[in-house]
């Protein structure tokens, strides 16, 4: 039997654990796709909106040989009331051999991971993590730097709610980058400075951005701003990435977004379509990414 594992966090990751996704990744960019996991079957289980996690792993499975289901949370027995573990279980008795999940509770692949004997892959946890975006995004970066050490990666916007950001600092700072957050106090709390070490939390954006290599854009969280209320004419005026900010960036810095992006508000359409823009290549390096992830969760790579 080969040996599977769950991807639930990097924060727990080795450093060495990290690189050996990336370095598969490149194997599965660089060769004809092989059905490695001809025959299994995969469950994609989304309890929020997603569009380019959910499609990429699906696309990421069936070239992998795999036989895929998605189950929404609003089309299934979910919204009969049925509890997450009884979800999970019910996927696991229909002969689900490893389950992708996206929860707006932090923590919700973690409880499946201790309920079922199937890995389970976090597609998203509430605020807590997004392994496979920051496993995408650093995938993304070193096809355009050569190391991640000592990069400065300024990341701008809503951190507060940002699984993907949580899940970018635990990663770089094992690499040795320095990390710029930068927002305002409502999403930006200064407690963010001790999540890794070697982060700096900064307020204006000019500062943030003079000198990086890389800016990663992210949108405000509207769903999980649970009354705060932003002026939003004021943000746009401290935080939104135009040309000229990005003037103020290293000559060869690329810029990041996860996605979905909101044009006008966090990033200007002509940032967005640049020539530093390096936002549909992240798109397109996810589906090799989660092929890496599927595969070695599996056992199989
Ligand atoms: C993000 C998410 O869902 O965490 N998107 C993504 O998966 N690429 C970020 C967001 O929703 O803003």
């Amino acid at each position: 039997m080969p040996r599977t594992r769950s991807l639930l966090e990097l924060e727990h990751l080795s450093a060495d654990e990290i690189s050996s996704f990336l370095k598969l990744a490149r194997r599965m960019q660089s060769g004809k796709p092989q059905p490695l996991l001809r025959g299994k079957r995969i469950a994609l289980l989304f309890y929020e909106p997603s569009t380019r996690t959910r499609v990429s792993f699906e696309f990421a499975a069936k070239l992998l040989g795999t036989h895929t289901s998605i189950i929404n949370a609003v089309s299934s027995s979910i919204e009969k009331g049925e509890s997450l573990v009884d979800t999970g279980k019910t996927l696991q008795a229909l002969g689900s051999d490893c389950i992708v999940v996206r929860h707006p509770s932090s923590g919700a692949p973690h409880v499946l991971a201790r309920n079922l004997n199937v890995p389970i892959i976090n597609a998203g946890d509430g605020m807590h993590e997004h392994p496979s975006q920051a496993l995408l995004d650093a995938y993304t970066i070193l096809r355009h730097k050569r190391s991640l050490k000592g990069l400065r990666i300024t990341m701008v916007g809503d951190i507060q709610h940002s699984r993907v950001v949580r899940s970018n600092v635990h990663l770089l700072s094992k690499f040795g980058a320095q990390i710029v957050l930068c927002g305002p106090p409502e999403l930006l709390p200064d407690y963010a400075a001790s999540l890794a070490p070697g982060v700096k939390v900064s307020r204006h954006i000019d500062e943030a951005a003079r000198k990086a290599d890389v800016i990663m854009m992210l949108r405000v969280q509207k769903e999980r701003l649970a009354g705060l209320k932003l002026d939003v004419n004021s943000y746009i005026a401290h935080y939104q990435l135009t040309p000229e900010r990005l003037k103020l960036a290293k000559s060869d810095a690329i810029v990041m977004h996860p996605g979905p992006m909101v044009r006008g508000m966090e990033i200007q359409s002509e940032v967005a379509d640049g020539a530093q823009s390096m936002i549909e290549e992240q798109v397109h390096n996810g589906v090799f990414v989660r092929m890496a992830i599927l595969a070695s969760c599996l056992g199989v790579a």
